[in-house]
Formats: structure tokens, C-alpha cells, sequence
């Protein structure tokens, strides 16, 4: 699939999505609407992620007459979620491309030094023949999502596209900087980083109010 240009930054801003946003941003958002929100989200990114995948002309036989069709053609996707906010991005990509692998990267944030930890990693075993559209909603050091970017690159992927909700601007320039190959898709670069690593204006931990958990 030849996506967006290599390293290409896009903020969707289409009104849809701002909308969907500002709901998921608002803590009184609760547990189900705010899963049901980032599916939706998801959804809309990924139109935006793969609006220049390749297509093949084929001929099919319409109930009235022959006529030429465009299907995808190409390579195929892997999706790769980052564990484990990035599971509630997953059916999104899924309902658009069934067809798709997954594969898993669980990571986790060091409290204090803000570093990715590696503790689960299975990738589908034919990456190397695959673009892979990486889902992290939050995209805030950059430190996870580079390294997990570096896993599937080492992996063979094919390509590597990041979908996020939410990116700091730290963020976006870590994985330009790491990563200058990687088109990032996002629905709004915020303001910037607390202390604490959390992104500003932000919706606060992704995961916990995926998952309802504190
Ligand atoms: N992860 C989150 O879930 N939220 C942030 O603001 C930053 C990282």
C-alpha cells in the first residue's frame, strides 16, 4: 500500500471528528460512551490513513451489464496495537479492513524515567510482506511509540503508519526524529507535557478511562 508521503504529519480536522473529541476529553464522558467514542474516532482516522491505498481495475457483471470496478490491491495490512490503550483502537481499523493481521506490543511507561519497558511482544509472522498501521491514542513522550516502531521495522514491516487520537507536540517531533519514514495520523496535537508525562489539555489516561479501571 503506498499510504500518505513518508513522514507526513496529519491533523484531521474534519468537523466529525473534532466533535467525537471534545466529547472524549470531558471527564464526565462515562466508561461506555468513551470506548464507543475512540471506536468512532478510529474509524474516521483510518479512512484518513489509508485514503491512498493502491487500487486495481477489475471487471464484474452488474445486474444490467459488464462494468469496471476498483479494488484494493497491493500488500496487505498488519494492525498493531500498543498494549493496552491501543486494544480500544482496534476494532475501528478492523470494521474497515477485516482482513487485516494483528499483532501485539505490550509496553509499559517507567513511572519515573518515563521509558518504555517491554513485556509482551507477538507480531503476525508474515510482517515483512505488510504495511503496518501502529494504534497508540496517545502519543506523548514518543518514547513507546518509537520503540515500537523500531520492533515491526526489525520485524521487516513493509511500512509503518502511526494512528493516534491525541499527540504532544514532544511527541510528534521524537518520532520525526527517530522515525522520519513514519506518516503520523491524529486527530489534534495539543499543547504540550506536564511533568507527570500526561498530555496537555489531553483526556488524562487513555487506558483507564478505556477500561474503567483508576
Ligand atoms: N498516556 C495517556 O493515557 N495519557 C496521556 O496524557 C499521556 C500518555
Amino acid at each position: 500500500m503506498s499510504l500518505l508521503a513518508a513522514g507526513t504529519v496529519v491533523e484531521v480536522t474534519h468537523p466529525l471528528v473534532r466533535h467525537k473529541l471534545g466529547l472524549l476529553r470531558d471527564e464526565s464522558t462515562p466508561t461506555q460512551l468513551f470506548r464507543q467514542l475512540v471506536d468512532e474516532l478510529t474509524l474516521l482516522l483510518t479512512y484518513e490513513a489509508t485514503k491512498d491505498m493502491a487500487t486495481e481495475e477489475v471487471v464484474v457483471r452488474t445486474p444490467l451489464e459488464e462494468t469496471t470496478v476498483e479494488r484494493i490491491s497491493g500488500k496487505k495490512v498488519a494492525v498493531c496495537p500498543i498494549l493496552r490503550a491501543g486494544i480500544g483502537m482496534l476494532d475501528g481499523v478492523l470494521s474497515l479492513i477485516s482482513g487485516a493481521r494483528v499483532g501485539f506490543i505490550g509496553l509499559y511507561r517507567d513511572e519515573e524515567s518515563l521509558e518504555p519497558v517491554e513485556y509482551y511482544v507477538k507480531l503476525p509472522q508474515d510482517i515483512a510482506s505488510r504495511d503496518v498501521l501502529l494504534l497508540d491514542p496517545m502519543l506523548a513522550t514518543g518514547h513507546s511509540t518509537a520503540y515500537a516502531t523500531r520492533l515491526v521495522k526489525e520485524a521487516g514491516a513493509a511500512s509503518v503508519r502511526l494512528i493516534a487520537l491525541i499527540a504532544a507536540p514532544e511527541g510528534v517531533r521524537h518520532m520525526q526524529d527517530e522515525h522520519p519514514d513514519v506518516s503520523i495520523v491524529v486527530a489534534a496535537i495539543d499543547r504540550q507535557l506536564n511533568e507527570r508525562g500526561y498530555i496537555m489539555p489531553g483526556l488524562g489516561d487513555a487506558g483507564d478511562r478505556l477500561f474503567g479501571t483508576k
